[in-house]
This record gives structure tokens, sequence and C-alpha cells, in this order.
């Protein structure tokens, strides 16, 4: 039951191929649906046209059902809080002119949202007693960050990759070995069968806490071209352990990176987000490094780890109890300032 205080929110995402929205009251999540579009794979990639038009034929229904499953109509909402950057130009309007148009018919506030923001503050869904600061390794197709979260509308980025992501360095390493997209979850599940330490890809030297990923896809490519000339069939007869020894090398890179974080600024509380924190190398291995050096780790469950809309919703709710408005003439963006 709704009291004068309850703050109900509905999050809208669609920044890139999942049309996503939720809804949440005080904080918690009634609703998280997600309709992803499967046209993208027979491209090896997502298309920007088809995700806007994907995006534009999902929305209403995809908001429907979050109403639905929260079990409240639209003149229960507070606010309409939606993806604004960064994102896929196209793929952002859609959810930006469909937030615009229907806090404009309600009356309630506008809410744009960050979506790296909301991937950090997706920690905070199952979790919301956190302790402030934390350290967040933001893993997804397009960043590779590590954050320090001082509050949940405060947040620093003190290391990024100077070229590819975690997850394109996964997407682009499964391409190398004939998987489709997105491959990153491919390399995952045959990783399970495989050995990591069957081939040995050279780490990048990089200095402070930035990260590099072009390097190891380099490597890769000159490793398999180096071994299919003598053998063709050399992918298809070790294909667990390359994925095995892929996964282990960028989960290397990036705990490397996050344990150096927590030295040099002493927090020991350690978040993940983003798609390739679903990755199960990456989460074992982290929990594994937590215990070894007595850090708090806290990992989102997978359905909040991938694009989703419950992240813009909670973002959505801190922001509006933060007082935070968008004006009604607010755009999208592809990329963005923090
Ligand atoms: O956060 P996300 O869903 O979308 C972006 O904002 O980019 O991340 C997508 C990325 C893709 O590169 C995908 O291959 C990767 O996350 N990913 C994974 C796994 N699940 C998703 N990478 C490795 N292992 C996984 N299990
Ligand atoms: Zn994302």
């Amino acid at each position: 039951m709704k009291t004068n205080k309850d703050v109900f929110i509905l999050g809208i995402e669609s920044s890139c191929d999942e049309t996503a929205a939720s809804i949440c009251l005080n904080g918690k999540i009634l609703s998280n649906i997600i309709a992803s579009q499967a046209i993208h794979q027979q491209y090896g990639g997502v298309v920007p046209e088809l995700a806007s038009r994907a995006h534009m034929q999902n929305i209403v229904p995809v908001v429907d059902r979050a109403l639905e499953e929260a079990n409240i109509t639209c003149s229960q909402l507070n606010g309409i809080a939606f993806t604004q950057s960064p994102g896929l130009i196209g793929a952002l309007l859609v959810g930006t002119g469909f937030a615009k148009s229907m806090a404009l018919s309600l009356n309630i506030p506008l809410i744009g949202v960050h979506h790296m923001q909301a991937h950090i503050l997706s920690n905070l869904i199952e979790n919301p007693e956190m302790k402030l600061p934390f350290l967040c390794l933001t893993v997804s197709g397009g960043h590779t960050q590590i954050v320090v979260c001082h509050s949940p509308l405060k947040m620093e980025v003190i290391g990024e990759t100077i070229d590819d992501a975690a997850g394109e360095a996964f997407d682009k390493s499964a391409k190398l070995l004939g998987l489709p997209y997105p491959g990153g979850p491919l390399i995952d599940r045959y990783a399970k069968n495989g050995n990591p330490k069957a081939f040995d890809f050279p780490e990048p030297q990089i200095e402070g806490l930035n990260f590099s990923f072009s390097g190891v896809k380099t490597s890769i490519l000159y490793f398999l071209q180096k071994k299919l000339k003598e053998d063709s069939t050399f992918i298809e007869r070790n294909l667990d352990d390359l994925c095995a020894s892929i996964q282990g090398c960028i989960v290397g890179i990036l705990l490397k990176k996050l344990k150096k974080a927590s030295l040099e600024t002493g927090i020991r509380n350690i978040c993940m987000a983003g798609g390739v924190s679903a990755n199960s190398g990456l989460r074992n291995a982290l929990l594994e490094l937590g215990n070894k050096q007595h850090w708090k780790v806290h990992i989102p469950s997978f359905e909040y780890c991938t694009d989703n809309a419950a992240m813009i919703a909670i973002t959505g709710y801190h922001k509006y109890m933060a007082g935070y408005r968008s004006d009604l003439s607010v755009t999208a963006s592809a990329r963005a300032e923090w």
C-alpha cells in the first residue's frame, strides 16, 4: 500500500540493444522487464539503425509489463528516469523521447541518468546498506573503469582503459575463434572445461590504474595465425583451453589493477558492475582475491550485471530524493562526461 512518503520511479533503458523498463518503490525493485534484440546476431554486432527500430516496437509493451508486474498504474508514478547517455544516439533518443512524453502527460518529474553510474548503483539493489566509499570495477562492452563511489551521486573515475573495453576484448577474441556475437558469454561457457594455463598471452605493461586490451587481441591474432598454418584444426581441437587461457589473461589484467587501486586508496569495500561482471571466471577470481585481501566484496546477481532498467530506476530514485530534475528540453548524448 502506498503511503504519502512512498516514491514510485519508472526506469527506462534503451542505450544499446536491450529495451528495458523497471519500477522501484522507495529503492526496492518491484519489476524488471527486458526485451533483448536477437536481430543483431546475424550481423556479428549491434546495427544501430535496427536497434532504434526495435526499441520503437518494444518500448510500449515493455513499460506496460513493468507497470503490470509491479501491480501499479502510471498515475501512481512519482517520476520517470531514463538513460540519457552514453550509448547509441538513435537508441537513446527512443527512450528519451518516450520518457519525456510520458513525464509531460503525467505532469511528473523527468530524471536523466548516466548509464555507467547506473551500472555502479546496481550494487545497491540487493545491498542497500552497502558501506561507502566503495571501489567498483566497471566492465562492459564499451567501458572498463575503476571508480570510487563516495555517495550514490558522487563518483570518481581513478582508472580506465586507454583503448578497447574488457567486453570488446572478450567479443573480439571470440570472433578470432570463429564464435558468434556476443562472444563473451560463449568464452565463459567453453572456459569452464578448459585449462587457463594452457596458453600464455602477454599482459600489457601500463602504468598506474589504467588498462589496455588492444595488445592482448593482437597477440591472440598472431598466435592463432601461426598455429593455424601448422594445423588448420587447431582452434576446434583446443577451443576449451583457448577460451580458458584468454579469459584468464583478461581476468588477470582486471584484478591486478583492482588490487593496486585498493592498496592505493585504502578502500576495501569492493563491487563489480557491467556485462562482463557476469563472467564466472571473473566472479570466482574476485571472490578468491577478496578473501585473501580481506575485502568486503559484493557482486550483483546476473540480471543486474548486463544492461537492465532496474539500475536506471534505482539511480533515478536516488536522484529524485536529492531533488535532481531534468528539464523537458533535455536531449540524449552518445558520449558523456562524469
Ligand atoms: O553492460 P553490457 O550488457 O552492455 C554495455 O553497456 O556494453 O555489457 C555487454 C558486454 C559484451 O561485451 C558481452 O560480451 C559481455 O558484456 N558479457 C560477458 C559475459 N556476459 C556478457 N563477457 C564475458 N563473460 C560473460 N559471461
Ligand atoms: Zn551497460
